[in-house]
């Protein structure tokens, strides 16, 4: 049930995430006619603009960041009619007045209660301020029809994450609160679900009888560049494993729900987490490696190492690059390991799972010329390219039996990457809709910290000697090689 009006207060209008994704992903869902008609979105931010100021900047990003390329002219136009401007100090509890007014007369003039969406697009150490400031200037809370949303990182750790959680839950109810992970968004992810449940094959097929172990990897050609002062304190254990892989974990070993309600789907995705097994601190170093990027060339120019960006020490014992051995203790997972890598700086950009079933029972190919079946494979490609294979062993036409691998390859039938909706398309529509499916719930993220607060501890407390492990353009440090070659299995990637 979507609304017909709707306000969005953007706090952090100005900055990077505003004006890379929100904007570029609001104007396609209005190309789409997917806006409610009714429509205000306040950007706000400290600087003082003129709304045609604020436009013109937002015109720009669009042009540069939409996958649909260059706005027309008349689409904008009416687009940006309903985008103003609002400069406040975000922590100045007497500059929230002006929203208040803001609301008030698009509520008269609309004669009806819109929907309301308070965006904090700002860093993490505004987001309290923001609910408080919001709460005590009494700007409007109404159960139903107000939304706040939370950008990541949610929390440093466990207890600032509680923290967090507590004090939004003082006064927000868990039902308006949208915590964003934004590759629950994305359509392959997305599309995982409609492959596990809504095919009667491959469930059978799904746990520890028929599968050997999964990768789940995404790695990155970009370094930390002007991030460098976030990534400092984060470190990519708390920057991408903590939500995006730990997420993908989840929807790949989740049971499955009996709807696609939103508690329900959560309450699934939460018993993974709770089922995996607790990492002992003496055992860290046999289920995980990290490593931090040195200098390197990539096509044909050279880029600085980890130590050598922006506001990061030179001495840094940051980890740009992480490797973790994880077990599901249930009756689907029992045995099956789950590896998880992801970094910065790496050779090639590519989001896989990758699912490797066991190998036949028996033999009966003639083994001369390693003619031996391989295990059949199932990869999910998130990005660049978005498709789902399974790995077939088949017979090569000819006169003897000999075999070889095919794909059979689900590829989105010619749809391009242009064609698919953005994480935020689909996630801001969620929002204005009410639906939290595709967003954290508050136990799911503390759950997840949970999990990794070991890790955590130990890599802050134990420096790493060899930093920097790996050169730019590389497939990683070796520790990361040795972590999966030790179980016999190596790193899967698409050529
Ligand atoms: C963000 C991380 O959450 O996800 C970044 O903070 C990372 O470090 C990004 O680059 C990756 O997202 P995507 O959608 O480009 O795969």
């Amino acid at each position: 049930t979507e609304p017909n009006s709707a306000i969005f207060i953007i706090f952090g209008g100005t900055g990077d995430l505003s004006r890379r994704k929100i904007f570029p992903a609001l104007y396609n869902l209005f190309l789409e006619n997917r806006l409610p008609e009714k429509l205000a979105i306040v950007g706000s931010g400290r600087s003082k603009l003129t709304d045609a100021k604020y436009r013109a900047t937002l015109l720009d990003s669009v042009n540069e960041f939409s996958r649909r390329g260059k706005a027309k002219k008349e689409d904008w136009t009416t687009f940006a009619s309903k985008i103003t401007y609002q400069a406040a100090n975000i922590k100045d509890v007497g500059e929230y007045k002006a929203f208040e007014t803001r609301i008030k007369e698009y509520q008269d003039e609309w004669k009806e209660k819109p929907a309301i969406i308070y965006y904090c697009a700002v860093s993490p150490e505004f987001f309290c301020t923001i609910a408080e400031n919001i709460s005590s200037a009494k700007l409007e809370n109404n159960e139903e029809t107000t939304r706040i949303v939370i950008e990541k990182p949610f929390g440093s750790d466990l207890k600032s994450a509680q923290d967090l959680n507590h004090k939004l839950l003082t006064i927000f109810s868990e039902k308006q609160i949208y915590r964003i992970d934004h590759y629950l968004g994305k359509e392959v992810v997305q599309n995982i679900m409609a492959f596990r449940f809504a095919n009667a094959i491959m469930e059978p097929l799904w746990n520890r009888n028929h599968i050997e172990h999964v990768q789940i990897s995404v790695t990155e050609q970009i370094g930390v560049g002007s991030r460098g002062d976030y990534f400092e304190h984060a470190g990519i254990l708390r920057d991408m494993i903590q939500n995006h892989l730990l997420q993908l974990l989840c929807i790949i070993a989740m049971e499955p729900p009996i709807s696609f309600d939103a508690d329900v789907v959560r309450d699934r995705k939460v018993e993974v987490l709770k089922a995996m097994r607790k990492i002992l601190p003496g055992k860290i170093d046999a289920i995980s490696a990290r490593g931090q990027y040195g200098p390197g060339w990539v096509e044909g120019k050279k880029v600085p190492g980890y130590r050598e960006e922006a506001d990061v020490d030179p001495e840094s014992n940051t980890e740009t690059y992480a490797a973790l051995k994880f077990y599901v203790d249930n009756w689907r997972w029992q045995g099956v390991p789950f590896y998880l890598r992801t970094g910065k700086r790496l050779f090639k950009t590519a989001s896989l799972i990758t699912i490797r079933f066991k190998e036949v029972p028996h033999n009966m190919f003639h083994s001369e010329n390693e003619n031996v079946p391989k295990q059949n494979r199932l990869v999910i490609s998130i990005q660049p390219d978005m498709g789902i294979l399974l790995q077939l062993e088949s017979k090569i036409p000819g006169l003897e039996m000999r075999l070889n691998t095919v794909d059979m390859v689900f590829d989105y039938s010619g749809k391009t990457r242009s064609d698919a909706p953005e994480a935020y398309e689909t996630l801001l529509l969620d929002i204005i809709s009410g639906d939290q499916t595709l967003f954290m719930r508050a136990d799911q993220v503390e759950a997840a910290w949970e999990l990794i607060m070991p890790v955590l501890n130990s890599w802050e407390n134990n420096k790493v000697r060899n930093f920097p492990n790996y050169p730019a353009n590389s497939w990683g440090p070796e520790n990361a090689e040795a972590l999966i070659a030790q179980d016999g299995f190596h790193w899967f990637n698409l050529p």
